[in-house]
Parts: C-alpha cells; sequence; structure tokens
C-alpha cells in the first residue's frame, strides 16, 4: 500500500465514523439556549415588520415580498421554540401558552398563513392589495399573541401599537 491509499483510505474512515456520530444523536436545530432562540426570532420578526411598513410607505411593493417570506418562515419554528418547561426569569413569555397551547399554535399558524399571503400579494406587483395586508397586518397577526384578549389573557409581552 503505497502513501497515497493510505490517505485515501484515511479519510474514508473519517467520513465513516463522522456518519455513524450523526445518525446516532437526533439532529437539531438551535444554539441549545431555546429562550434566547426564540427571543431572537422576535426581534426579527419586528424588525421585518418595520422593514415592510417603512417600504410600504415608500411603495416599494414587491421589495416586501422577503419581509413576509422571513416572518412565514418564523412563524413555522414558534410551537417548536416553546417547549413545556421553558418559561425560565429571562423569558417574556406568559403561562397561557402551556394552559391553551391549541390557541397557542393556531396563532402561529395564522401568522404564517397572512405572512404567505402578504408575500404573494407583493411578488403579484399588486399594489392596492398589499397596501392593505400591510395596514391590519400587525394587529390581525402578531395581535393575536401581543394585545390582552377580552378576558385579560395573552401570550407574549403586550406591545400598545398594536392594539
Ligand atoms: C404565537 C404567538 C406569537 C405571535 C403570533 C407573535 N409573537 Fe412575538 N412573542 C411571543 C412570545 C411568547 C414572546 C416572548 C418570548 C420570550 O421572551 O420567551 C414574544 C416576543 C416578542 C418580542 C420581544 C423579543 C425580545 O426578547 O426582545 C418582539 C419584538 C416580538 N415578539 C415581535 C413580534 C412581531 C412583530 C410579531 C408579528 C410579525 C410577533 N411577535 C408575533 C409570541 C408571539
Amino acid at each position: 500500500m503505497n502513501l497515497r491509499t493510505d490517505i485515501v483510505l484515511g479519510s474514508l474512515a473519517a467520513i465513516l465514523a463522522v456518519g455513524f456520530a450523526a445518525a446516532q444523536s437526533t439532529p437539531r436545530v438551535g444554539s441549545g439556549d431555546v429562550v434566547a432562540d426564540r427571543q431572537r426570532l422576535m426581534k426579527l420578526n419586528g424588525a421585518s415588520w418595520a422593514d415592510m411598513q417603512a417600504k410600504a410607505k415608500a411603495g416599494s411593493i414587491e421589495a416586501i415580498a422577503v419581509n413576509a417570506e422571513t416572518i412565514a418562515l418564523n412563524a413555522m419554528h414558534i410551537p417548536l421554540l416553546f417547549p413545556q418547561g421553558s418559561l425560565t426569569d429571562k423569558s417574556k413569555a406568559r403561562p397561557e401558552i402551556w394552559e391553551r397551547r391549541a390557541e397557542f399554535e393556531s396563532a402561529a399558524k395564522n401568522l404564517q398563513a397572512q405572512a404567505e399571503k402578504l408575500r404573494d400579494t407583493a411578488r403579484a406587483k399588486d399594489a392596492a392589495g398589499t397596501q392593505e395586508l400591510v395596514m391590519s397586518f400587525g394587529k390581525q397577526t402578531c395581535g393575536k399573541c401581543h394585545t390582552p384578549k377580552g378576558d385579560g389573557s395573552r401570550f407574549g409581552p403586550h406591545f400598545r401599537s398594536l392594539d
């Protein structure tokens, strides 16, 4: 066996070892700090929403699609980022999330669906339709978790701007 074959076989063994290690541990996305990850995701929602409103004001309709798609993809990850027992003192989440889980998850689904609708309307360069959706977006989507409900409860921090 010459040196070259040795190197090739060596790398093959290394690849196989990595492959086995990956197969044994369940694949997982995230930093390991679920509260930090979800706050990061929500900050991106806030920035995307602000950017979207600025673009609507400037009449940059098609450019809104990327913000809407960011929010839609974020929304898909919301349920996974709120596992049972993750209400730490750093979190601004409310215990209602785990008491009314179905409602919480449907608010996330609604956010995704509305964001996808806005994305498609923006991509189609429908200016009037996009402006109309942007106008009601905050209240109809983010507001489902961030404004007090009739019974006084909510899922996340209260933002007066969404009332
Ligand atoms: C399904 C419920 C839900 C929806 C919908 C939702 N949020 Fe949140 N949001 C939360 C919860 C819960 C927290 C608190 C997370 C924590 O601290 O653990 C939060 C936190 C935040 C924060 C604070 C992040 C930080 O730590 O500084 C911002 C900003 C935010 N959301 C913006 C938005 C915007 C903008 C939208 C709409 C595009 C939105 N959220 C939609 C539930 C939601």
